[in-house]
């Protein structure tokens, strides 16, 4: 199969698609010329040629090669447990054994005893070492080929001879090992192709990916500071200034609000948001002013000035390669960056290997902030212009309920909310004549909004977050952190022109001290994330490895220069796993892979997965499909679960337009929906006004647990009535042992006395009861969970969906 068109696929930040053709090639790799990705075609010759990326002019590769190391450097030696062995079937129904009229029938039991010598020969295992297969691969190499020399009925003709041969004392055992070979490699294709993987997964440069912004000599500008020292709008007026812009932000809410504030000053700005595409044109043209959230920044479109926002996010282990796309791909004259300065000396380093210099601006706080000398201890001690941060939901609910018990009115504020509840809860607290003067959040406030907040108040100094490995865990929050939130006491513009920050807890008070007064830990590296068209490289040199498979030999390959990560790819891979036996072609599999979802919402994951199937099936998701799958229209909640679910439901809503963006064909009525998710923010608004009543009919209705987000994540698979064992399987384990035993509390009721009555599976039983679930499926369940808990989640992964056992279409 000779591909011969540029297979640029839609990702993130990149829309449409490379439509040049390349010259038929006897070069195993070409390079499309318009957009400079890396297309492999068939090769017509032996020897395989691989055409190395666009050189750099000879200063920007001197500066490249710098700390990056040249491509001498030895190769990363791959994690074969990712190398899943493809079944060989043995021949069998031949008519004639061609072999056997040769020479003889052979023998099998001298067959198998010459093979288990060959097996045990130093000789052949040091051979096979040198062609790739450590032990590991060995052994599994040498298993399948036994089973396939001992059951096959005819083998090929110079197998045959050869084994007859060695059985007659005329060969050699160690005559086998080219036979061998040629199994090992019909099992590990990879083994076949090592150099091209390793090319393809090559991410020394990453400079050299964005040759138009190589082209023009670009003027750094870094803004740096602390929060609320002016730094976005100072970048901002140069945006406003220049003849064209554009702005690049964390949030969609940043997004929006650069996008009103430019057309509000008469300059005017298009939006681009992963689910939104405004033009102010009427006509659809596109404006010179555009602000976009950053994984939509185009890097082909010059501008004039460029503003990239909260720089410090590009070490983001997730999020962290949309920064490093952008800082090094803008093709901008002048790039703003705004950041901590913890960033400026990582920037400076990274523009090294482009040649740019970078100009620093420091900023102060336009309004500074103390840390008192006493916590506040009780809720009896609140004032007008407190803001009490908690870093989980049932905190936000037990606080605000325990204000109104005092009587006061709260707003709340919680990453979960849609944007237009946010806005309206903020604009709630922020304004003078509203009785509401306390604010309860989460630290989705560190970013994006405006609030006027006389004194942040720290509820815990803990928070839960997701480590490197995807486990779930709960740790002190940083320094940064601490100053990103601590900087939205005091506004400049506000009534609250000093701010003050302390702690619920006097215990807690000198740890946030001591964590404030500690330096900010510099940034030393950025994240880089694996392209759809590397992965799809992967595709067509191991057609038979799932996505998921692909991923993980891709970052086991991958190699980086010092200055940068691979960015977790948990999410992806949970996805990847979640739709792989949905027949889909590879493009469209990578484009759901990366839907920017919730992976802990389990109706959202559903509601992926009712999309994907039904792309399958090319029947396009219309309004009213999408009103049954999501019940539409929607009421009001009545306690804190209703509530829940319709910020699930928005999130469904917001993935339908993510890919109705990406596939306009089959997700054909995004307009509509984005008309009823704006109702739907107004539903949960009313919702989030009464927040406390919920919590309190949540207390006295139905007791106050709500459903654990595992207990529902299965319970909305298995409502799904295709969904798989395979998925069940896949989603369990997705579900760390911490969060297997945790359960989602309300009011006061503490979280420990909770685990335990929850352990013995309630919710099994109920599934049970209801005949969705059988007591074999639950086994079943139940083994596989144990098993991935035992070993490494990543080779857990791999075998699940290669265990032919385990690939039930249907459940
Ligand atoms: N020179 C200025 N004149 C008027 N308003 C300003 C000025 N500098 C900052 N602000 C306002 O102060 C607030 C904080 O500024 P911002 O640029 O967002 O801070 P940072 O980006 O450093 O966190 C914003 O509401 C902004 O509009
Ligand atoms: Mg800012």
């Amino acid at each position: 199969m000779a591909l011969n068109r540029c297979l640029l696929l839609l990702r993130p930040g990149v829309s449409g698609s490379c439509c040049t053709t390349l010259r038929p090639s006897t070069f195993a790799v070409q390079r499309c010329l318009t957009c400079l990705y890396v297309n492999r075609l068939e090769s017509v010759t032996t020897k395989r040629q691989y055409i190395s990326p666009t050189p750099l002019p000879p200063l920007l590769a001197a500066a490249g090669s710098g700390s990056s190391g040249g491509n001498d450097d030895p190769f990363k030696v791959p994690d074969t447990s990712l190398f899943v062995p493809l079944q060989v079937k043995p021949a069998q129904g031949a008519d004639v054994d061609i072999g056997a009229e040769l020479t003889q029938v052979l023998n099998k039991s001298d067959v198998l005893k010459l093979l288990n010598k060959f097996y045990k020969r130093k000789e052949i295992q040091r051979l096979a070492a040198e062609n790739g297969l450590d032990a590991r691969l060995f052994h599994q190499a040498f298993v399948s080929f036994r089973k396939y020399v001992m059951e096959s009925d005819s083998l090929s003709v110079d197998l045959h001879v050869i084994l007859s041969d060695i059985c007659c004392a005329a060969g050699h055992v160690d005559d086998l090992f080219p036979f061998f070979m040629r199994h090992a490699k019909q099992i590990f294709p990879m083994l076949d192709c090592m150099d091209d993987l390793r090319k393809i997964s090559d991410l020394r440069l990453p400079p050299n990916w964005y040759p138009e912004a190589r082209a023009i000599q670009r003027k750094i500008v870094f803004h740096a500071g602390p929060t609320n020292s002016g730094k976005t709008y100072h970048a901002i007026q140069r945006y406003l200034a220049a003849k064209s812009g554009v702005y690049c932000g964390p949030l969609k809410l940043l997004a929006h609000e650069i996008y009103q504030k430019s057309n509000d000053a008469g300059v005017p700005c298009d939006l681009v948001t992963g689910e939104e595409l405004m033009f102010v044109d009427p006509e659809g043209r596109p404006a010179n002013h555009a602000a976009c959230t950053i994984e939509m920044c185009s890097v082909t479109t010059p501008y004039e000035v460029a503003v990239i926002d909260e720089i410090q996010m590009i070490k983001d282990p997730a999020r962290g390669w949309a920064w490093t796309r952008a800082l090094l791909g803008l093709c901008a004259e002048e790039i703003h960056i705004c950041g901590e300065a913890a960033a400026i000396n990582f920037v400076t380093e990274l523009m090294f290997t482009t040649g740019e210099e970078v100009e620093v601006r420091n900023y102060k706080r336009l309004t500074p902030f103390t840390v008192l000398d006493y916590a506040l201890e009780s809720l009896d001690n609140l004032c007008p212009g407190d803001c009490i941060v908690c870093f989980n939901k049932n905190d936000i609910y037990s606080v605000s309920r325990q204000i109104e018990a005092r009587g006061l009115e709260c707003a709340v504020i919680y990453g979960s909310l849609p944007p237009g509840t946010k806005l309206a809860q903020a604009k709630k607290f922020n304004d003078p004549d509203d009785p509401c003067k306390i604010l309860v959040a989460t630290d989705a406030i560190g970013m994006g909004l405006n609030l006027s907040i006389k004194r942040i108040i720290f509820n815990s100094l803990v928070k839960p977050s997701t480590n490197e490995k995807g486990e779930r865990e709960t740790a002190t929050i940083t320094t940064s952190q601490a100053l990103q939130i601590s900087g939205r006491a005091g506004r400049f513009c506000s009534v609250f022109k000093e701010g003050e920050v302390t702690t619920m807890h006097r215990d807690d008070l000198m740890s946030l001290k001591k964590i404030l007064s500690d330096p900010v830990e510099p940034i030393k590296t950025g994240g880089l994330h694996p392209t759809s068209e590397q992965i799809e490289m992967f595709a067509y040199h191991l057609p038979e490895a799932t996505l998921s498979n692909l991923i993980d030999i891709f970052v086991s390959l991958s190699q980086v220069d010092g200055l940068y990560f691979v960015c977790n790819v948990d999410d992806f891979k949970f996805v990847a796993d979640m739709i792989q036996h949905i027949p889909l072609n590879l493009r469209a599999r990578y484009v759901f892979c990366t839907a920017p979802i919730n992976k802990k919402q389990p109706f959202v994951c559903t509601a992926l997965l009712k999309f994907a199937r039904q792309f399958s099936r090319n029947e396009p998701m219309t309004f009213d499909w999408l009103c049954r799958h999501i019940n539409w229209p929607l009421v009001p909640p009545k306690n804190i679960k209703d509530l829940v679910h319709l910020e699930a439901v928005h999130d469904v809503l917001d993935l339908y337009l993510w890919l109705s963006y990406r596939f306009m064909d089959m997700f054909p009525h995004a307009n509509v929906v984005r008309e009823i998710q704006k109702e739907l923010d107004d539903i949960i608004q009313t919702g989030v006004c009464n927040i406390t009543k919920l919590i309190r009919v949540s207390e006295t209705s139905e007791g106050l647990r709500v459903m654990t987000e595992d207990e529902d994540l299965l319970a909305h698979m298995t409502n799904d009535r295709t969904v798989n064992l395979e998925n069940l399987s896949t989603a369990m384990k997705a579900l760390s042992p911490r969060r297997m035993r945790g359960t989602k509390v309300l009011g006061y009721r503490s979280v420990e006395s909770d685990r335990h009555s929850n352990t013995k599976g309630p919710l099994a039983t109920k599934l049970m009861e209801k005949g969705l679930l059988t007591k074999e499926l639950l086994n079943q369940l139940q083994r596989e969970w144990l098993k991935s808990q035992i070993k490494d989640e990543s080779t857990a992964g791999k075998s699940d969906h290669n265990d032919p056992k385990e690939k039930r279409k249907k459940k």
